[in-house]
């Protein structure tokens, strides 16, 4: 992104990227219950105390939760299966606070350009932070994220 003055111009591919992402976005907007918008499948969470539960029938190798907005929630979670375990990554960029999109095997900030690995780890800037997890348990039948 250039600065010009106090005005910030987003290049052509920052541009694209931004509108894609507000198409997913849109999709996933109207979502209740499970339902696949892109190639990662969506899942509106059923919170219990302070934790998510998603069911293991639901999953597949990555799923996105949808979750009721809060100031300590303030993203979507990225569920992606790890060996035995899963891990629960907050979708939100540690460089300015966009909500970061998976595509393929990157996730990807439509702000700025910003590439995290599906362990969550910075791959390009401007992020300078890795994203935010959360602890996960599993039962066998369902997964718990820990908030
Ligand atoms: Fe700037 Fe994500 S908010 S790269």
């Amino acid at each position: 992104m250039k600065s010009t003055g106090d005005r910030e111009l987003m290049s052509r591919s920052q541009f694209l990227r931004y509108c894609a992402a507000g198409v997913v976005g849109s999709c996933a907007v109207a979502t209740l219950g499970l339902q696949s918008c892109s190639s990662v499948p969506m899942l509106r969470a059923q919170q219990v105390q302070s934790e998510l539960v998603v069911p293991l029938s639901a999953f597949e190798h990555t799923m996105m939760v949808q979750v009721e907005r809060t100031a300590s929630l303030p993203a979507d979670i990225l569920v992606v299966k790890d060996g035995a375990a899963f891990r629960a990554l907050l979708m939100r960029c540690t460089h300015k606070g966009c909500q970061v999109q998976a595509e393929g095997q990157l996730l990807v900030c439509p702000c700025h350009g910003s590439e995290f690995s599906l362990s969550g780890e910075v791959l390009s800037p401007p992020a300078s932070r890795n994203l935010d997890s959360y602890p996960t348990r599993f039962d066998g039948t369902q997964i718990y994220i820990r908030l």
